[in-house]
């Protein structure tokens, strides 16, 4: 193996507490682990003072900086809308009594509103999307009918705070309709719980909004003592293409990109579509996130311009297997690479790039994501490679299995460990 690859279990953070701080206001798939932000913050952010997270996510990166002295900006670009709001509420501090008394208010006009509904036959009018009924008990529907109407009858005299309370609240909204949904749990695409399991389901909703929205104030409580002055600024843009981020402007980026095309790794578009419909943007705008993501449109032919050996050699290996599955693959490079000449504009001399990456299996073959990032940016521009850390990912939610032989039935572990590529712009 390269001499700069190497295991170091001091990076697993087995028994860590992921959800500290803001980390645990909502579940995303593959998120990174906070102290894997932090120590790469620590370790090759010193001096920086300006941050990039160009696959944001739910923002572990962003609130990392925000928790850290010496940061000025920091950027965080995502083409999911859904991502967005939850690392904004993670990084905006909101002043702690209005938060506990609206948090009051909302919880008894949510109470009130319900015992309208069940004793004076208050009507409450469902959102139309499609197959709600599918995805949510009656009863569900109309309790996160009710926490929805109350959440958007807040009114504060100053507007700022107005729209960051609802944003704080529309978060723990967008949990609770997870947790309340008919999806199977621990699931990140939508399969419906099975006939038997869903007949003995009945989902306390307004409990669990409530469960929620406690715990998510008390972290805020704790967070609005420990956020310094980092200013966050989130771009719903594609980081494929000329973001509205500066010129060689980036000391350091923190970030760990999708593992490979949505269809057949993981669907983040999927995964939020049915917060998102809940919470107002229409299904065209959800449909399109896995088709804007990397490698959402599969390329027509094996051409290509990249440059990284590593690549050529898997895409041949797959395509002597299954010639459709090595265009998935290539399409995800062919956009990363896109990604890589935007961040090669952004990255300052000097900068230090993280990349916390998992090396997928397709068709049996490894793909050697971490070597071929590498190449791709050294073909770009002078950068030099410190190093690749190897380590294991106990708790990371993030599919461990899946069938790379799209053969029904025959799972494989696939990622049990992450690499952490270190690469400095010269
Ligand atoms: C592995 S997740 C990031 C998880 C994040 N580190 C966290 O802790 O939650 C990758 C993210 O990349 C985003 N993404 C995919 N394609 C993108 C693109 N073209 N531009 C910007 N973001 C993109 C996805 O929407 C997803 O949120």
């Amino acid at each position: 193996m390269d001499k700069k690859k190497f295991i170091d279990n001091s990076w697993d953070y087995k028994n860590d507490d992921t959800k500290l701080s803001n980390h645990g206001f909502h579940t995303y798939p593959a998120m990174m682990i906070p102290q894997v932000a932090r120590r790469l913050i620590e370790t090759y952010g010193q001096n920086a003072t300006v941050l990039l997270d160009p696959f944001m996510g739910s923002g572990t990166t962003l609130l990392e900086a925000k928790l850290h002295d010496n940061f000025q900006i920091a950027y965080g670009v995502d083409i999911n809308p859904l991502t967005r709001l939850i690392s904004k509420v993670k990084t905006t501090p909101i002043d702690e009594q209005i938060l506990r008394n609206e948090t009051n208010n909302l919880i008894n006009r949510c109470s009130e509103y319900k015992c309208d509904v069940l004793f004076k036959q208050k009507t409450v009018e469902k959102p139309k999307f499609h197959n709600i009924e599918y995805w949510f008990k009656p009863e569900a529907i109309i309790d996160l009918v009710i926490i929805k109407t109350s959440i958007d009858s807040i009114r504060v005299d100053n507007k700022k705070v107005e729209d960051d309370l609802k944003d704080f609240f529309r978060v723990a909204f967008s949990e609770t309709v997870r947790r309340v949904s008919n999806t199977r749990n621990g699931e990140f695409k939508l399969y419906r719980m099975n006939e038997s399991a869903l007949k003995k389901y009945t989902p306390d909703t307004l409990g669990e909004f409530e469960k929620k929205v406690r715990f998510n104030v008390e972290q805020m409580a704790l967070f609005n003592k420990e956020a310094k002055n980092c200013e966050i600024r989130i771009l719903a843009e594609d980081s494929r293409f000329k973001t509205s981020t500066p010129s060689n402007s980036i000391d350091i980026i923190v970030t760990s990109p999708p593992y490979g095309d949505s269809r057949t790794t993981v669907a983040y578009g999927q995964f939020s579509r049915l917060s998102l419909e809940w919470l107002g943007f229409d299904s065209k705008t959800v449909r399109e996130i896995d088709k804007i993501s990397l490698g959402g449109i599969p390329t027509i032919d094996m051409s290509h311009k990249l440059d990284s050996p590593s690549l050529q050699n898997i895409l041949n290996e797959i395509q002597s297997i299954d010639s459709k599955r090595a265009k998935d693959v290539l399409s995800f490079y062919i956009d990363f690479n896109q990604c890589v000449i935007e961040i090669d504009r952004v990255m300052k001399i000097g900068g230090f790039l993280c990349f916390v990456v998992g090396n997928r299996t397709v068709k049996g073959v490894k793909i050697p994501t971490d070597d071929i990032i590498v190449e791709l940016f050294k073909a770009k521009n002078n950068y030099k490679h410190h190093k690749t850390i190897i380590r294991n990912i106990p708790s990371k939610r993030m599919p461990k299995k899946n069938s790379p032989t799209n053969v029904k039935g025959e799972l494989k572990s696939t990622m049990n460990e992450e690499y952490v590529v270190i690469l400095e712009k010269q």
